[in-house]
């Protein structure tokens, strides 16, 4: 990248897992350990964009010149996304957001009875990249994790998210994906009738990002 090519940009970015409460000291949550979106947050600020990074509960720095706002639940990430975007953002949704939530949270830790199994309902979350890509002008770039078909899932996802540009990463494999600091993606870019693909990577998760950057940046309508 050259200086500061994305220098007047607003770029929101969420990343990590999100928990949702089922009682106050358990919770359901997902194996996404942020590195990816982290990287794209700290890459896009150092090409000069603002950066406001939407993050689940992670155990990494919050990077130089990003500004982050930590939640636990995707109605709490919904939210802040919410308040963070501009028509003309760009939004890069690689947070691993749980597709279901508890449907209610007991406000007791909950005990065990008897030999019984137990059961808990669950209702959908509210789907962030969806109300992105059809209620504001942003630029929106999802993230399909997927451990099969993963190109079929990925285009598939594309269209029923209303979006034109999707990353696809296949967490079956150990050396990529999830926690871990390399990745490869295959990301698949729509264009009128067509849709093209462009592998980015394998590379650490910094440079995979940096590869991202510069395509969105080439793709995006401006
Ligand atoms: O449908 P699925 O969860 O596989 O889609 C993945 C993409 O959608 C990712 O970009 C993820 O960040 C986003 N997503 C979201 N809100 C949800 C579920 C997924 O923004 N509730």
């Amino acid at each position: 990248l050259s200086a500061k090519p994305l220098q007047g940009q607003h770029w929101v970015v969420t990343a990590g897992p999100t928990v949702e409460a089922i009682d106050p000291v358990r919770y359901l949550a997902n194996r996404s350990s942020g590195k990816m979106g982290y990287a794209i947050a700290e890459m896009a600020a150092k090409a000069g964009a603002k950066v406001t990074l939407v993050s689940g509960p992670v155990s990494l720095d919050v990077p130089f010149g990003v500004n982050c706002f930590k939640v636990e639940s995707a109605e709490a990430m919904l939210k802040q996304v919410q308040d963070a975007l501009d028509n003309d953002s760009v939004f890069v949704s690689c947070a691993a957001v749980a597709d279901y939530k508890p449907k209610t949270m007991a406000t007791e830790k909950m005990k065990k009875s008897g030999s019984e199994g137990l059961t808990i309902e669950l209702s959908q979350n509210p789907d962030i990249l969806r109300w992105a890509a059809q209620e504001t002008n942003a630029f929106c770039v999802g993230f399909a994790a997927e451990t099969q078909n993963v190109s079929d899932y990925a285009k598939s996802k594309m269209e029923r998210k209303g979006i034109t540009m999707i990353c696809a990463n296949d967490v079956s494999r150990d050396d990529i994906g999830f926690s871990c600091d390399h990745n490869e993606l295959l990301v698949f870019i729509r264009e009128h009738d067509t849709t093209k693909e462009q592998r980015i990577g394998p590379a650490s998760k910094i440079k995979v990002a940096e590869q991202l950057i510069e395509l969105i940046h080439q793709v995006r309508p401006s």
